[in-house]
């Protein structure tokens, strides 16, 4: 894995942009897997203003954000499909129709995880996933487990991710308690994969995923598979690691 140590939230949010802008610039319909959370939040404003200073153009670009909860309304605040068009999509001359987020709605989550697989395959798969890491290592909704799945799925959170997106509702009994998420194997074919960490309380998961043991205990320590995965990490994530 690459890693580039920034001094600050702001330099790793300009690097994650820009690796992202010069991914659309090679390929004008590239297929971007995205994520949400408060780390990329930074990266998408970039992003934002780069498309109007006129040196970004998504009209072609295809999305297929990594999760969303279950169940919830597209329309509620609090769903990653909110947070996609708030943060970002809005913004930005992106296609609606190329916009994928799993739907936290559908009453047949199975069949709806199926079909987002085969549209991302449709697509010709991710040529760039955007990652963030949860406190206990998780990737997308892919918590620590014995066993992880390979595709779509839908998944049950664990007490350490509700009580971490707890900040983000009003109380902790609204988290939804499960998720749709993509799998291991479609984060891991993605052609090239940047995985942002920000903040002193990703500290301790950053050295873990960095020690060279692979264990679904850690679901990011995964990535060290991976043959073109770069980690974004500025200082105070990384300050175990400088000192
Ligand atoms: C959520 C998302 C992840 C995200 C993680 C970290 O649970 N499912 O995709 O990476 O939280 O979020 P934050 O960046 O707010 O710490």
């Amino acid at each position: 894995m690459n890693k580039i140590i920034c001094k600050n939230y702001d330099e790793m949010s300009n690097i994650a942009a820009d690796m992202v802008i010069s991914q659309v610039r090679q390929k004008p319909d590239s297929v971007l897997g995205l994520a949400t959370g408060s780390t990329p939040i930074g990266m998408y404003k970039k992003l934002i203003q780069m498309y109007k200073a006129g040196q970004a153009d998504f009209s072609q670009v295809k999305t297929f954000n990594l999760d969303e909860y279950y169940k919830i309304d597209k329309d509620n605040p609090q769903s990653y499909n909110y947070y996609m068009h708030e943060n970002f999509f809005k913004h930005v001359n992106i296609n609606p129709q190329n916009i994928h987020i799993p739907n936290g709605s559908a009453e047949n989550a199975e069949e709806e995880c199926s079909n987002y697989d085969k549209m991302i395959e449709q697509s010709g798969g991710i040529d760039l996933q955007v990652l963030g890491i949860g406190v206990n290592g998780h990737i997308g909704f892919n918590e620590p487990a014995t066993e992880l799945n390979s595709k779509t799925h839908l998944t049950r959170l664990s007490i350490d991710t509700i009580r971490a997106n707890a900040r983000f509702f009003d109380s902790i009994d609204q988290v939804p308690t499960q998720a749709i998420t993509v799998g291991m194997a479609t984060i891991l074919k993605a052609k090239k994969i940047i995985l942002l960490i920000s903040g002193k309380n990703k500290a301790e998961i950053m050295g873990k995923i960095l020690n060279g043991k692979i264990t679904t205990n850690i679901p990011a320590s995964l990535l060290q598979l991976h043959p073109d995965t770069t980690i974004i990490v500025d200082e105070e994530a990384a300050y175990k690691l400088v000192s």
